[in-house]
């Protein structure tokens, strides 16, 4: 299905402009990634432009995650996705408490004789943007990732203080926030110190301040010769630190 297909099916709905409709398709139509996982699905915008790429190459699955309210929400995934046709190449999942649930059960899933066999190949992380949920989600996401694979963080400059004055967003407590937690862009900490702290990832790229790429590098641990490469958090490139 091209670009243009989904972009009218979607038409205004929330919660991905057009531009990152745009990354996303033409990442996976490039990339080809076999099996995607996606967690934060509200509409389904995302997950559209996901599919319509994986159609677009003929090839490849989309597991997407979110919490059980997002069935309630007009339209919801299922509706969207029927416009497009394209549900067969989806499987959509809900949990009551968090990803991170669904994430263990695909552990559990994946495990034989104590090792996880990786099973994707991209992961988009588009959910609460919280320290706790999203730091676990990256560490269990990694057990999933295929070597050579890729992990999209959005958000990246975003802080709980949008949210500020409300009692709990995401199932996330605001008032038992500390200031700093509050203030501090959680997504952005948990790129610079788990992701591009971790051995085994690299290639990472900021984009447009607001996506944040990595690779899980294809043959294992990142050379020690390579040094350690920081991001320069003005331009998104790498740099030696
Ligand atoms: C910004 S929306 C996702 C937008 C979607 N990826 C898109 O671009 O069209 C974030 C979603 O994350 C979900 N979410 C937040 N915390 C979650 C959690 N702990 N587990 C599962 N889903 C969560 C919310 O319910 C919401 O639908």
């Amino acid at each position: 299905m091209t670009f243009e297909q989904i972009r009218r099916i979607v038409g205004e709905t929330p919660y991905m402009g057009i531009d990152e409709g745009w990354e996303l398709y033409r990442f996976v139509t490039e990339t080809r990634p076999q099996a995607c996982l996606e967690l934060g699905h509200a509409h389904g915008v995302s997950s559209a432009y996901i599919a319509g790429a994986l159609d677009e190459v003929g090839d490849g699955r989309l597991d997407t995650v979110d919490l059980l309210g997002s069935a309630g929400r007009e339209p919801n995934v299922e509706t969207l996705l029927a416009g497009t046709g394209l549900e067969s190449r989806v499987v959509i999942h809900r949990e009551k408490s968090s990803y991170t649930w669904f994430l263990k059960k695909k552990i559990e899933e994946q495990s034989d004789n104590g090792v996880c066999v990786p099973c994707y190949d991209f992961c988009f992380i588009d959910g609460p943007k919280n320290w706790t949920i999203d730091g676990l989600a990256f560490f269990l996401v990694d057990k999933l990732l295929r070597p050579g694979g890729w992990i999209l963080f959005d958000d990246y400059t975003w802080s709980h203080g949008k949210h500020a004055g409300r009692d709990s967003t995401d199932g996330i407590s605001i008032r038992g926030l500390s200031e700093q937690e509050i203030s501090e862009p959680h997504i952005e900490k948990i790129f610079k110190l788990l992701v591009m702290q971790h051995a085994d990832y690299s290639n990472f790229l900021l984009q447009d301040g607001w996506w944040a790429w990595a690779q899980k590098t294809p043959d294992g641990h990142r050379a020690l010769a390579e040094g350690h490469k920081a991001m320069d958090g003005k331009t998104g490139r790498l740099r030696d630190s």
